[in-house]
């Protein structure tokens, strides 16, 4: 099996209705988009994604920034797709992303910047796990 990484289209991207353009730079990289759906992320649920951010500065207004508005969460798949969705989203921080990438072209700051992407394969099994069952993605 191709190999699977986990996509979010955060809220500052959804509220400019932005998830076509997303979309678009993703389909373009060769990734493809095998499993997608508009959710509100609910307080529990965000916490438990960015548990491992929970003794950092940033985690309270993670969570209330990843919980203010829909997201998009998807299951993307292809060849080396944890690495090659990083190299399509670009750096955390825009102002050090490549020209090209999501966060280049769309993300606003480095809390607001518009996808996050799994750092790992185990990672992506897990975040997955947290929000799609198998019936829900088809390759
Ligand atoms: P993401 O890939 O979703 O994983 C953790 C997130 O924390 C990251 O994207 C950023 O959006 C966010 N983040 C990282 N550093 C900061 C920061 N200094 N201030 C606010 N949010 C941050």
């Amino acid at each position: 099996m191709a190999e699977r990484t986990f996509s979010i289209i955060k809220p500052d991207a959804t509220e400019r209705n932005l998830t076509g353009k997303v979309n678009a730079v993703i389909e373009e990289s060769g990734l493809r988009i095998v499993g997608q759906k508009r959710i509100r992320m609910s307080r529990a649920q965000a916490e438990k994604f960015y548990e491992v951010h929970k003794e950092r500065p940033f985690y309270g207004e993670l969570v209330d920034f990843m919980t203010s508005g829909p997201v998009v969460v998807q299951v993307l798949e292809g060849e080396n797709a944890v690495a090659r969705y990083r190299e399509v989203m670009g750096a955390t921080n825009p102002a050090q992303a490549a020209d090209g990438t999501i966060r280049k072209l769309y993300a606003k700051s480095v809390g607001e910047n518009s996808v996050h992407g799994s750092g790992s394969q185990d990672n992506a099994k897990i975040e997955i796990a947290q929000f799609f069952t198998d019936s829900e993605i088809v390759g």
